[in-house]
């Protein structure tokens, strides 16, 4: 698959799909966490894998929904100030580089407006997934080919960055949309903004977009959308273990159950056992209990204060340069700047 991936994008002329690193077993790391998640108490399952082709499916269908407020927020932030935001852009060749970047539809605004501008860049999607690389690379080829030179990147974030930054020395402006961020719990933010900050040269932008702190009624109901595409997004974790991994769920014995807890700052979600079960999964060779109402934790989603942004800033080697908000105040893309200290062959 790998291969096919590398001639089709060769065949294409410009598109290029690089894979720098041996690419990670996903599925292999999905029966390893869900082994370790399964055995926690509280029983938990990263949430990386609601992210299969469903899930990814069921979350773009979630962006579509009124309730989810977080996606209309950040594309009226772009909207309303992708002008301003290409003033802030390297003058001289950058890339534009995104993370995790979802069906790119937010970032379309941006390539656009900074094409318009005749900013010099090329845009570079870095995910781990070849699916969804390949899937956005093609589609911005044909969206902008030939005006916008696009690259994808499959491998882990930080691996894709360092063997970005050995291999040319533009300038980077690192897009982290979407409150992806808020999937982290708080040491890990950390840890994922001091990797990024490591990767990146001093000057370096990087625009990440965080949900804030609101009206808790407006949260809850992001996360229980009437149209229970949520509930369906969470539940598709139960099948795609079934599927991918011979589990034997039933469905029917869980319930979906998201909520905003102030004391962790975040929504967190749940799939509870609403009776005593056993549940088998074959490719783990185990049996796993529930007792009736046992939750199984499957994402949490901070949501920030202001201050809080700063202070992550701070404690990571950036400094804000401007906070985009939206006119409802729900969400704010913030712009930040690597500051660190000029490495000594660099003072040469
Ligand atoms: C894509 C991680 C930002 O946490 O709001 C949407 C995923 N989960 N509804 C979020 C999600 C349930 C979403 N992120």
């Amino acid at each position: 698959m790998i291969r096919n991936l590398m001639t089709a994008a060769k065949a294409k002329g410009e598109r290029e799909v690089l894979m720098p690193e041996v690419p990670h077993s996903l599925q292999r790391s999905f029966a390893l966490d869900l082994l370790e998640g399964l055995s926690q108490r509280p029983k938990r399952v990263p949430s990386v894998y609601l992210y299969d082709k469903r899930g990814s499916e069921l979350f773009r269908q979630i962006t579509e929904s009124e309730a989810y407020y977080l996606t209309q927020s950040e594309q009226e932030i772009l909207t309303a100030f992708k002008n301003e935001i290409s003033e802030y852009v390297p003058r001289k060749s950058f890339n534009l580089i995104e993370l995790g970047s979802g069906d790119g539809q937010k970032t379309v605004l941006l390539i656009e407006c900074f094409l318009k501008k005749q900013l010099q860049f090329e845009y570079i999607t870095l995910d781990i997934s070849p699916e969804s690389v390949d899937g956005l690379t093609l589609s911005l080829e044909e969206m902008f080919s030939p005006g916008l030179k696009v690259r994808g990147i499959v491998a882990e974030y930080f691996d894709g960055l360092r063997w970005l930054a050995g291999e040319n020395a533009s300038r980077n402006l690192t897009l982290f949309l979407g409150s992806n961020i808020g999937n982290f719990e708080p040491h890990a933010t950390r840890r994922f903004l001091r990797c990024l900050w490591e990767c990146l040269r001093p000057r370096d932008q990087v625009l990440i977009g965080f949900d804030l702190k609101k009206d808790i009624e407006v949260m809850n109901r992001a996360y229980n959308d009437p149209e229970g595409i949520t509930r369906e997004f969470n539940l598709n974790l139960l099948d795609r273990i079934n599927r991918e991994l011979g589990g034997e769920f039933e469905r029917e014995n869980f319930v979906y159950y998201g909520s905003y807890q102030v004391a962790t700052g975040a929504v967190e979600s749940y799939l509870v056992s609403t009776r005593k079960q056993e549940v088998f999964i074959r490719e783990l060779d185990t049996v796993f209990s529930f007792e009736a109402w046992e939750p199984i934790h499957t994402e949490c989603s901070h949501k920030f204060l202001e201050s809080e942004i700063a202070c992550l800033a701070e404690e990571t080697g950036f400094e804000v340069r401007k906070n985009f908000f939206d006119e409802r105040r729900y969400f704010v893309d913030s712009l930040w700047r690597v500051i660190k200290p000029r490495r000594a062959w660099e003072r040469i």
